[in-house]
């Protein structure tokens, strides 16, 4: 990966992530093509409610007992409590999903101006070799190639350990083929499949969540047509990334450096960055669960 500043005056120092700081090999980058517009590629990142729909797998399916447990937890409320709240970077997305036991699952992800975010995407270890834990997050950069096509950077980064690329080949790129592009393309419809829907998966496109999002992202058309949308709550992140956008576009055109453009080295904006997952009583303050239990992860990393 190549990084680039685009913006006035000298490039700012790059931002603290742990894919930059760390060990190359405990990181790990490919990319897919998309044929759309990369702002609602990333709009699909901080959407939260879809992982209860698009990616639904019937929990049998859902491979080790991880994945079942988690299709569980996203099966059992469709409607997540969705909070947001601002900070250096962009934005702290907390998605909670009542269990009816008493507890919620709380996964916590985030939107890096101006165009990534980072989430929980899954283990960065071969699960049937080691116990998934809380090591690490993906990040995605959606980065434009012209106003209808773009590229998704896919970063997987560990704070303690290799990232296990064969594993990553046989999870990620199953379903690559020529130039990255995947093989389950609009053109060929997805290679949705009825059957398939009836009883294993919800969209009937196969088990790679990559396909999955694609699909949701593509059949907006290359542009999505914003004056036809009708925003809920639910999509306040969009809402909130898409008003920061715009304040960054002002604050190019007052000559003021936008959010995520450090200029001291001491004022990290990604300091505060956490992806966390996890079971809490219901009552627990949601937000706090990525400025809580997040800070442990990172600690116990460091
Ligand atoms: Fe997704």
């Amino acid at each position: 990966m190549i990084l680039t500043y685009m913006g006035p005056g000298e490039a700012p120092p790059l931002p603290q992530l742990p894919i930059f700081t760390g060990p190359a090999e405990r990181a790990w980058s490919t990319k897919f093509f998309h044929e759309c517009n990369y702002l609602q590629g990333n709009e699909g990142n901080i959407d939260p409610q879809h992982l209860s729909v698009l990616h639904r797998i019937a929990p049998p399916e859902a491979g080790n007992e991880r994945g079942r447990r988690n299709q569980m937890m996203l099966g059992t409320d469709l409607a997540p409590k969705i909070e947001v709240e601002e900070t250096d970077y962009g934005l702290r997305i907390s998605a909670s999903r009542l269990l009816g036991d008493g507890e919620k699952y709380v996964r916590v992800s985030n939107f890096i101006m101006p165009n990534a975010s980072a989430f929980d995407g899954g283990p960065l270890q071969d699960p049937t070799k080691t116990a998934p834990r809380d090591n690490g997050y993906w990040i995605h950069f959606h980065v434009p190639i012209d106003d209808t096509h773009h590229w998704k950077y896919s970063v997987a980064c560990c704070y303690d350990a290799p990232v296990d690329v064969d594993y990553m080949k046989r999870a990620v790129l199953d379903e690559v083929g020529e130039n990255y592009d995947l093989v389950r393309n609009r053109r060929n419809r997805y290679l949705q499949d009825r059957e398939e829907m009836k009883s294993r998966t919800w969209l009937g496109m196969g088990m790679n969540f990559r396909v999955h999002d694609r699909f949701a992202v593509e059949s907006q058309r290359p542009i999505s047509d914003r004056t036809r949308e009708h925003l809920g709550t639910s999509d306040r992140p969009i809402i909130l990334m898409r008003r920061q956008l715009l304040q960054a576009i002002d604050d190019i055109r007052q000559g003021r450096d936008p959010r995520m453009i450090p200029r001291d080295p001491a004022d990290d904006p990604v300091k505060d960055l956490v992806v966390v997952s996890r079971r809490v009583p219901e009552d627990h303050d949601s937000l706090a669960v990525g400025r809580d239990f997040g800070r442990q992860v990172k600690a116990a990393a460091e």
